[in-house]
């Protein structure tokens, strides 16, 4: 994936050796793997229907479209490609990062830790986390954002003016071109007032001004993993947290921002763990 990654935002040459090659072979390498388990799905779903399986992978197997078309094995690995690709490097960054700011900022840390262990302290030994209790986590949730608007996972993001318009004094003819950037926006004074500052009760109350933070995008493209992202970040923030307190070996780590932020040397950690 890292591969693959490395050669979407790479010069378009494709000769041994450049990042564009190495992404084509990891391609066709990734495709291999899903296009073989995707014929061995198609077998064991042999006498199954959608009702009875959940997994996106085999809901596009058993789909039919308006017409009673069947997806192609081709089109269902084109698909779970997107998806991966969408999730790796936009998923790895945000955890990551969570990692970093709770190791540096120790009272944020211990605020999430009370607001865990209060969902833990209430449940019989062992059970899972339920949907629930990731509505109660209001303060963990407040501290991921605060991470998706101080590091997001990203540059921005294309669109078209669909109409002629006016911003600040410029004219900007309908079919232009226009890129959004997540840095701009996220790092307005107007509405994130000291913006380099951590501080996660930005988004507590209502929260910040409508499209004044958007992470996942906006509109009818926007992100369509974003409540799936939520939950997996809040299950790992529960999990790392009611069980380990960390510290950065290195302590002035520098961070790459290629194609979104991650530490240099991959933050490196020594784990302490909490007493039960
Ligand atoms: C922290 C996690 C994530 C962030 C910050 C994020 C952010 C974004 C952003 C900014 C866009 C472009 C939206 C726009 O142009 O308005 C996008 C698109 C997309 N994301 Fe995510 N994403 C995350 C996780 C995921 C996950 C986990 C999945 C899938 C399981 C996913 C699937 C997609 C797909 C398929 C698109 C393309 C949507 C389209 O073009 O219609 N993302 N994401």
């Amino acid at each position: 994936m890292k591969d693959i990654e490395e050669g979407f935002f790479s010069m378009p040459i494709n000769l041994p050796g450049t990042a564009l090659n190495r992404a084509i072979k990891a391609a066709k390498l990734i495709s291999k793997e899903l296009m073989a388990t995707i014929r061995q799905r198609r077998i064991d779903l042999q006498g199954h229907d959608l009702s009875s399986r959940k997994d996106f992978m085999s809901t596009m197997l058993l789909a039919k479209d308006e017409n009673g078309q069947a997806f192609c094995d081709e089109d269902v690995a084109s698909h779970l490609a997107g998806l991966l690709l969408a999730s790796f490097s936009t998923m790895h960054s945000t955890i990551t990062s969570i990692m970093k700011y709770l190791a540096e900022l120790p009272d944020v840390y211990d605020s999430v830790f009370r607001e865990q262990n209060e969902i833990l302290d209430v449940k019989p030994k062992g059970d899972h986390l339920t949907w629930e209790d990731i509505q109660k986590m209001k303060y963990s949730w407040s501290v991921a954002s605060e991470v998706l608007r101080i590091s997001t996972p990203g540059f921005g993001g294309f669109r078209e003016a669909i109409t002629d318009f006016t911003y600040e004094g410029f004219t900007v003819p309908k079919g232009s071109k226009i890129f959004w950037t997540f840095d701009a926006t996220h790092k307005n004074p107007k509405y994130f007032p000291d913006p380099e500052k951590f501080e996660p009760s930005r988004f507590q109350g209502n929260g910040p001004a409508p499209y004044a933070f958007v992470p996942f995008g906006g509109g009818p493209r926007m992100c369509p993993g974003n409540e799936y992202a939520r939950v997996v970040m809040l299950v790992f923030m529960h999990n790392v947290v009611t069980k380990f307190r960390w510290e950065k070996l290195i302590p002035g780590e520098n961070m790459i921002y290629y194609p979104a932020p991650r530490p240099a040397r991959g933050l490196p950690v020594t784990l302490h763990p909490n007493k039960p």
